[in-house]
């Protein structure tokens, strides 16, 4: 039996091997693929049990290993002149790098030699707040280098959010840049992490990256460049040897209630996990070059720009500017100069390219293009076709990628050219995998056609293992609600062959343009504002992003507070904005004088969604509410406010 399969025949094999005898599946994988220090004494050992205090999950327990050695060292006798990073800058003017495995090796090494001059040390937690340039790359790598755990945190979000990553990790070190470049504009960087700082006495240093030459304060003792300290570190830096089940990096993600989870992957695990996806569902061949447009601000880049691809010995593209700059062809002009094979995007960004001039795509020779790919948010059939016809000239398949921050890697997802790929559909568990359907009164639906609650009955290897500092509130969110299985917060409908489809999610998080959003996170900021009593925040369908945010607001009556709604509809905004970062900032606002509940005082937000989505009619039994008679004012409200 194969595990990197080519044709349909070898991925019915492989998943039936999968289920007959999970721990052999993936334990010859993991002997065969892998560079080990030593040997597992347990391939799996886990309870997925909705109490805290029995739940845990381990994989190749008792193994040594270090990640970097996998996606790096052990490549250097074949492909050390290999490119291993395409660098393509902002500015498209700007000559790109082409970083070879052996420079990669010594970046690295350096990179983890002025991380330990600088303090640190193996388990500590190393904030990491970059533009999209090599270096993020080299410090993520440096991290897993020395055993130190990484938190990227996207270069888009606010002071206020980053320091509170900061703080739930307790990092004692930043890495961050003067400033980012982001299309014509420049990212405050280091402003934000300064301001960040003010409220963390947990860092002690901050390491910042020249990238812009803006110009900014440094702190005396807490600050230095990283081009001094890098200049002076020696390119020789062994790997610190590290247990499967060690920390490798905290990712954080939106939860329902306003705190972020930070996710926490392990280091055996995830490496195996993430070679075996990257492998299998891009089907990627030697000497292809890769390129997935996310951020590794994102789960997306941790595991399909870095790992995946670097321990497949692949080469990748980096890209860091955004699709927009200096204009809307920009992604087909990356494509045409580089001679992409594959690529993989998000269906926000082929919707909003999907609306451009045409000439925009056709004066660019896609030729070179094999594989697409998608993942963030349901496609919808439109963007699809459109991907498919004008990028894959109908001639390269689409995997439609579905999974999660807390999985890791790719779970259910057409193999390219190998598995069916059908528009709209994730199809198919990859082998390994073992999705099932729940219905709302936690019962598991029969094979077959049927729509439900997605969740997975059985480990894999990169899943989450706990949420940083809070495993009660992992035992919660994943495994109480269908109790023994991992809960995805997704709806999905599966047809008669098994092929799932992803309907979105069923609990109070809204995707928009592909970033998680937490409902209750912006609500908490809303609330802030003076004038604001109560509000509730859902999603509406959008064109473009997918969804869009829309808050629906009490005001306080209060004399000397101000009525005027236009005034404070502005500052909400502004206020959003401000304090969580501008994807969050609601696209409308509706005052009401009453917010629908239920008895119990929570706020029915199925009502309030329907209206938001101008879905009238049917909102559904509205006698058990508590305050029956304000569903006419939210409707009349959304209706006058169009
Ligand atoms: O709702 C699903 C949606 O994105 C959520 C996970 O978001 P995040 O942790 O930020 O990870 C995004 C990148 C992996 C899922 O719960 N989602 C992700 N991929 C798809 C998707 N929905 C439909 N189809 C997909 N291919």
């Amino acid at each position: 039996m194969k595990h990197i399969v080519n044709t349909q025949a070898e991925y019915n094999a492989a998943y039936q091997a999968s289920l007959d005898d999970p721990e052999k599946f993936w334990r010859d994988f993991a002997e065969k693929e892998f560079t080990w220090h030593k040997k597992w004494d347990n391939v799996l050992n886990y309870t997925m049990s909705p109490e805290a205090g029995k739940l845990g999950v381990k994989w190749f327990e008792g193994a040594k290993l270090n990640i970097t050695e996998n996606c790096i060292d052990r490549h250097l006798e074949k492909r050390g002149e290999q490119t291993a990073i395409i660098f393509e800058a902002n500015n498209p003017n700007e000559k790109p790098l082409h970083i070879t495995y052996r420079e990669l090796a010594k970046n690295v090494n350096k990179t983890a030699n002025m991380l330990k001059a600088n303090g640190a040390k193996k388990g500590d937690r190393i904030c990491l707040y970059m533009p999209m340039t090599p270096e993020l790359a080299y410090a993520v790598l440096a991290c897993a280098r020395i055993g130190a755990v990484h938190s990227v945190v996207f270069a888009g979000f606010s002071a206020k959010s980053l320091s509170d990553r900061i703080m739930d990790a307790k990092c004692n070190i930043v890495i961050t840049a003067d400033g980012g470049y982001r299309g014509s504009k420049i990212t405050p960087l280091k402003d934000i992490t300064d301001e960040a700082l003010q409220s963390c006495d947990c860092v002690q240093k901050v390491i910042v990256l020249n990238r812009t030459n803006s110009k900014i304060p440094m702190v005396y003792g807490r600050d230095v460049w990283w081009q001094d300290e890098f200049a002076k570190a020696s390119d020789v830096c062994p790997a610190e040897v590290m247990d499967a089940e060690d920390m490798l990096f905290i990712l954080y993600t939106s939860g329902s209630t306003g705190k972020p989870k930070g996710m926490v992957h392990t280091c055996g695990g995830y490496m195996v996990y993430a070679n075996y996806s990257f492998r299998n569902v891009f089907q990627y061949q030697e000497g292809d070059i890769y390129w997935c447009t996310a951020d590794i601000g994102w789960i997306t880049g941790h595991s399909y720009i870095v790992y995946g691809p670097l321990s497949a010995g692949a080469t990748t593209v980096m890209f860091e500017g955004v699709p927009s700059y200096p204009d809307m062809g920009r992604f087909w002009e990356v494509v045409q100069k580089h001679k992409v094979n594959i690529f993989y995007t998000a269906p926000t960004a082929i919707r909003s390219l999907a609306t451009c001039d045409m000439s925009l795509v056709t004066k660019h020779d896609l030729s070179s293009l094999k594989t697409l790919g998608t993942v963030g948010e349901p496609i919808n059939l439109e963007a699809w076709e459109w991907y498919d016809e004008h990028i894959g000239k109908k001639n390269c398949p689409i995997v439609d990628t579905w999974w999660q921050t807390e999985t890791g890697g790719i779970m259910i997802s057409s193999l390219a050219g190998v598995t069916k790929d059908i528009p709209t559909y994730a199809t198919l568990p990859l082998p390994g995998i073992q999705p099932c359907l729940m219905d709302e009164n936690g019962v598991e639906l029969p094979d077959g056609a049927q729509e439900g609650r997605l969740c997975i009955k059985h480990p894999w290897p990169s899943m989450a293992r706990t949420i940083y500092g809070d495993h009660q509130r992992y035992a919660d969110t994943y495994f109480s609600t269908f109790s023994g299985k991992y809960f995805t917060g997704d709806g999905a409908k599966r047809d008669a062959e098994g092929n799932y489809r992803i309907t979105g999610r069923v609990d109070d998080i809204v995707i928009v343009s592909g970033h998680n959003l937490g409902t209750a996170e912006i609500e908490n900021v809303i609330n802030e504002h003076p004038n604001v009593a109560e509000s509730a925040v859902v999603g509406y369908p959008h064109d473009v992003k997918g969804n869009s945010i829309y808050a629906y607001v009490t005001m306080k009556t209060q004399d000397g507070l101000t009525q005027d709604s236009e005034q404070v509809e502005k500052e909400i905004k502004n206020l959003v904005a401000k304090t969580l970062g501008p994807i969050c900032k609601p696209e409308k606002i509706q005052f009401t004088s009453e917010l629908p509940k239920t008895r119990s005082g929570k706020i029915m937000r199925r009502i309030l969604r329907k209206v938001a989505a101008d879905e009238f009619e049917n909102l559904g039994d509205i006698s058990t509410l508590l305050n029956p008679e304000c569903v006419e004012e939210v409707v009349r409200g959304a209706c006058s406010r169009g």
